[in-house]
């Protein structure tokens, strides 16, 4: 697994909303351009296997259908989602199924597609979930990795990067829903903008 550590620009522009600005952290071009590498890396461990991605909803939506598309062969995918109780940009770990499965996992190879792995706590709770239902290979990607955050024991089998412990939206990251749409992962920073820009 190749890690790629995140760098930063450092121009600062305003958010969506007052007291919220944005910085871009990866450009989307670099998405991309990881994503081929993801799915390469993918493909050697699992040439000629169907592939069974399974999206986390909702910030995993653009990773998930971008990186279906760089991974040759045959690939089906399914979504669920889960709630970590919390508000704002911290989570308290509790998690919950909001949206099961549509499709049997039993004897597939599937792919978990993780927009970002934080604490770990919601993989921890979706490796357990999906393991119970007896698939002939569990993998995980993450687009993101917050290293330093991680509670729990757990990690990903495929990173695109390897990030700092900041707040990030964008390329379907979401801070109260908004931001998803955004095209580059960008850090959310909260204040006035002189403050936004030293931080
Ligand atoms: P974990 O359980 O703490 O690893 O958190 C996983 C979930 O928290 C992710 O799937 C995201 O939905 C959310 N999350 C964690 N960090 C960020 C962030 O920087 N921006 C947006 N969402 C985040």
């Amino acid at each position: 697994m190749t890690k790629k550590r995140a760098a930063s620009s450092t121009k600062t522009r305003p958010g969506h909303r007052p007291g919220e600005f944005i910085r871009v952290l990866i450009s989307d071009a670099r998405v991309k351009l990881r994503l081929k590498q993801l799915a390469k890396e993918i493909r050697r461990d699992f040439p000629t296997e169907a592939l069974h991605l399974i999206g986390v909803l909702k910030g995993s939506v653009f990773f998930l259908t971008d990186l279906a598309r760089e991974l040759g062969g045959e690939v089906s995918f399914d979504f669920l989602s889960v709630s970590s109780y919390g508000s704002g940009t911290d989570s308290t770990g509790e998690v919950k199924l909001i949206k099961d499965l549509d499709v049997s996992i039993e004897g597939k190879t599937v792919i978990v597609v993780e927009d970002i792995l934080d604490t770990g706590l919601t993989l921890k709770y979706l490796l357990r979930f999906f393991e119970e239902k007896k698939p002939k290979h569990l993998r995980v990607v993450v687009l993101l990795d917050k290293v330093e955050r991680r509670i729990a024991d757990v990690r990903a089998d495929y990173t695109g990067f390897a990030i700092p412990n900041e707040f990030v939206v964008g390329y379907g990251l979401d801070f109260d829903e908004r931001y998803r749409n955004l095209p580059d992962v960008s850090v959310l920073q909260f204040g006035s903008r002189s403050k936004a820009i030293t931080e």
